[in-house]
């Protein structure tokens, strides 16, 4: 099996970084930037600042995606940039965070409506607002996905933590813009007409995939230490008991002719999951923020198709 190690370098904007890619042993006049993709252009990004977020690795993906024969399969939906990249024909999107899918269905659903409460929660906005709204727990499903986007662009990081009760328990942060010079509430509600979006566990999307699609699938990321001699799981609402049985239930889609795209950590315990089964690559995101060297950043992710 081969290995190939693969640099995506970019300068920050936001967080579409331009990517560079590379085979660690190719010399330097190889470097060539993949080809910047008319889809990035003309699709509307995501609408979510996500943790764990794939936007800076959405070129490559699609590029490894190539053309999709049939349906498009994103378990681990959070933010979408892979599925905003690719724009495919038909697909089927899901996520257990039942907040998270209920904003995609009001987009879907009114565009307009959701627009113009956000205008509203945009003209209230200041820190005694952002709390009376985190507290707050509106019944209506679009007064829902309006507070959860508030909270996204105006919390801190964009993090999404609840505490033992389910409720939403993140700080304000720094940034006061509810509403983005990129927003199109309408183009995003058009791409999301023919997608069928489902709360649930990855296991029953999954499970869906047959000949001719493709999962691409991007967990939470679990990796299993080995400290002293003894095994020791880190603490995680995605246990490694999930990654095996994820790396499960991709095996299964595979054999029944589904493609199949992983994300996961650059980990030994990742990589013996998955080496009997699938290609690796490691992908390096390096990233200067704020254009100081003294604040770069390199992330090592592990690529698995
Ligand atoms: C790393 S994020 C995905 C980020 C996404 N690729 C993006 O570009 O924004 C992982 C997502 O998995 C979801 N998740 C966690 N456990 C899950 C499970 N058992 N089944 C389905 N989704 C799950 C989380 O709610 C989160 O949105």
């Amino acid at each position: 099996m081969q290995t190939a190690l693969l640099h995506c370098c970019g300068s920050l904007i936001g967080d579409a970084a331009r990517v560079v890619a590379r085979t660690i042993d190719a010399p330097a006049f190889m470097e060539q930037p993949l080809p910047i993709r008319v889809s990035h252009i003309s699709s509307p990004p995501p609408f979510l600042k996500w943790a764990g977020g794939k936007r800076w690795l959405s070129d490559r993906i699609v590029e490894l995606a190539n053309s999709i024969a049939g349906k498009y399969i994103e378990p681990f939906l959070g933010g979408g940039a892979v599925f905003f990249a690719l724009k495919p024909g038909e697909a089927l999107l899901s996520d257990v965070n039942p907040e998270l899918i209920n904003a995609y269905r009001a987009i879907r659903s009114d565009p307009n409506k959701l627009y113009s409460l956000l205008r509203i929660h945009q003209a209230r906005h200041s820190k005694e607002y952002y709390y009376s709204i985190r507290t707050y727990r509106p019944r209506c499903e679009y007064r829902k996905a309006a507070r959860f986007i508030y909270l996204n662009r105006t919390c801190w990081n964009g993090l999404y933590r609840v505490n033992l009760s389910g409720q939403f328990n993140v700080p304000i942060g720094t940034k006061s813009a509810v509403l983005m010079p990129t927003d199109d509430w309408s183009a995003l509600s058009a791409l999301l007409n023919s997608v069928q979006l489902i709360c649930g566990d990855f296991e029953d999307s999954i499970a869906q995939a047959k000949e001719g699609d493709l999962v691409f699938a991007d967990p939470p990321y679990t990796v299993k230490h080995n400290l002293n001699g003894f095994i020791k799981y880190n603490d995680s609402l995605f246990s490694w008991c999930d990654q095996i049985r994820l790396r499960d239930a991709l095996v299964s889609a595979k054999c029944r002719g589904a493609r199949v795209i992983v994300t996961n950590a650059n980990h030994e315990s990742i990589r013996d999951l998955y080496r009997r089964h699938f290609r690796l690559e490691s992908v390096v995101r390096e990233s200067v923020l704020a254009g100081s060297p003294a604040h770069r950043g390199r992330y090592e992710e592990l690529l698995i198709s």
